[in-house]
């Protein structure tokens, strides 16, 4: 009964009811948000993820800028049906260096998370050329002025350096080499080892079938050939499964 009365204090005074509840919702906000103060990072690191090498980031820009992420998306969701479709669901560690990132809300056309390595170079060229001749009840639009506008990569050590700011971990190294490795992923006569060396082995190195200069789609391209492919999910066991 004396519990009864208390409660009938409390509902019947308004103010007092305020009070109490900005009380308790307060110790329960403070229990959710001070542990994350006691971590250093929610995101579970996994083997395989590198920032992007200079030429994938000059076409993620190029992706930005065109807002291929108002009709794709770049997260698998952990769901059946989605993971049957498009592969592996996503890791939080798989955009960790994409600032910002591309996840999306809307999939007029599939999601991208994994189509690297799933068509070919040239299958992406013809593609983004004209959508339709390869994919017939295509409503993407052509992108085919992409391949007419060249990139000489002058910005982009400053684009990474930007990034690294942001805590990507590009180096003094790849900095310094930014230019030179930009211009090795394009050209496979040229020297790519640095670029290798810096970024590893899962690096797409274009052939470019002696067309000249380097050019929106070619950029464009090696960010989409990479999505997806740098980590291995044959190795992989999430944290709460081991
Ligand atoms: C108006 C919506 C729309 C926009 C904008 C758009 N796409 Fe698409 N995209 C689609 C649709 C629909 C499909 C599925 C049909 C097809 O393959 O063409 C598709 C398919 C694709 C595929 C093949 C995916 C797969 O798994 O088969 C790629 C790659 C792709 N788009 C890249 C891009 C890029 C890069 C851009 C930005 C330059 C872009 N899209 C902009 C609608 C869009």
């Amino acid at each position: 009964m004396a519990i009864l009365d208390k409660h009938k204090i409390i509902e019947t005074n308004a103010t007092l009811l305020l009070v109490l509840s900005f009380l308790v919702v307060t110790i329960g906000g403070i229990v959710q948000i001070a542990p994350l103060f006691y971590l250093e990072n929610t995101i579970e690191k996994v083997e395989g993820m590198r920032p992007y090498t200079p030429l994938e980031l000059a076409g993620r820009d190029i992706y930005v800028r065109e807002g291929c992420y108002v009709c794709h998306s770049q997260m698998i969701r952990p769901m059946r049906d989605e993971v049957e479709r498009y592969g592996h669901y996503s890791l939080a560690a798989e955009s960790m260096y994409d600032h910002p990132f591309q996840w999306g809300s809307k999939r007029t056309g599939p999601d991208l998370a994994r189509v690297g390595g799933r068509y070919s170079d040239d299958w992406h060229v013809d593609h983004l050329r004209n959508p339709e001749a390869v994919v017939p009840e295509s409503v993407m639009p052509k992108y085919a002025f992409l391949e007419n506008r060249m990139v000489d990569g002058k910005y982009i050590e400053d684009v990474m350096a930007a990034n690294a700011m942001t805590g990507v971990p590009y180096s003094d190294e790849m900095l310094e080499a930014a230019q030179a490795d930009f211009q090795a992923q394009a050209d496979p006569d040229s020297d790519y080892d640095g670029l290798l060396e810096r970024y590893g082995d899962k690096v797409n190195v274009r052939n470019f079938d002696g067309q000249p200069g380097i050019s929106e789609t070619d950029a464009l391209v090696a960010y989409l050939q990479m999505l997806g492919t740098l980590v291995d999910f044959s190795t992989f066991t999430p944290d709460a499964n081991r």
